[in-house]
């Protein structure tokens, strides 16, 4: 291990609490998860995203435990120094407790994992507790939660009125008490983000909860600007399909006209 050797740990998460900005980005394979490395990013997440995003379904409540530990396990090897959380998938816990244990375990496990991120506040308050009493470091996730589509009616903003805002709020306090490290807070007004961010004392990481949280998160995909369709709240930094498709594209007329392989890409013998 040399001298510049930075490994991400909970503790270095804990500490940047307001000192420095949380670093956070979905990776769902080897070579997002090297990109995400390579720039330095604190933690990669391997979200249920990774249902929408990779395997094109509507939503994330078809990914299964194995789908998480498959991804968590190829994206771990692209990892040397960031700190890796992947999400316990819908139905993959709250329901029993023995389950919950096992598959919290599985993705630690065998998914190689530092972290698992459940969603939900009161409702999930036990599992999570329970999931720490076995050494397995929770990162909690409020607001928007995804597998709460059906419930929520859509993609939609939460906390907007007062009581939902209480609602939430509560949770991110009954979390941090429940022994989570750190808090995701998704599609909620950024007022009320602020609110959470200042009342706990573990890190809030925001992915369209504006700008005063700990730190930020977005989709890889999002913000390479692989998707067609993304959220308000994202800034493409790129625009990624239309380079990869215009890339595809300008192969594919090279190998009509003959210009690819050109003598560089050609394997010769000199007999
Ligand atoms: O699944 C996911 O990618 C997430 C992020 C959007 C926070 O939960």
């Amino acid at each position: 291990m040399g001298d510049d050797f930075k490994l991400v740990t909970i503790n270095e998460i804990l500490n940047k609490k307001n000192k420095e900005k949380i670093t956070m980005l979905t990776a769902y394979d080897y070579a997002t998860a090297m990109i995400a490395e390579e720039a330095g990013i604190d933690m990669v997440l391997v979200g249920d995203s990774l249902g929408m995003v990779v395997q094109g379904q509507d939503s994330t409540l078809k990914v299964t435990v194995e789908d998480m530990v498959y991804h968590s396990k190829i994206v771990s090897r692209g990892l040397k120094n960031s700190f890796l959380v992947t999400d316990m998938p819908y139905l993959s816990y709250n329901i029993d407790i023995k389950d919950s244990l096992y598959n919290a375990g599985k993705i630690i496990q065998e998914g190689n994992a530092q972290a698992v991120k459940i969603e939900g506040g009161k409702r999930s308050i036990d599992t999570i507790k329970r999931i720490i009493d076995i050494e397995i470091p929770v990162v909690g996730h409020l607001g928007l939660t995804p597998q709460s589509v059906n419930m929520m009616g859509g993609f939609k903003l939460q906390g907007k009125s007062k009581y939902e805002a209480d609602k939430i709020y509560e949770d991110a306090v009954s979390l941090e008490k429940a022994g989570v490290f750190c808090i995701v807070l998704e599609g909620i007004p950024e007022e009320l983000g602020k609110a959470i961010t200042k009342a706990v004392n573990i890190p809030t990481i925001g992915i369209g909860a504006g700008r005063y949280t700990d730190g930020q998160v977005l989709v890889i995909h999002d913000m390479l600007g692989l998707n067609t369709k993304v959220p308000k709240f994202v800034k493409k930094y790129l625009n990624g399909r239309e380079l990869l498709v215009n890339s595809v594209k300008e192969y594919l007329d090279e190998v009509k006209e003959n210009k690819f392989p050109a003598q560089e890409h050609i394997y010769a013998v000199k007999e």
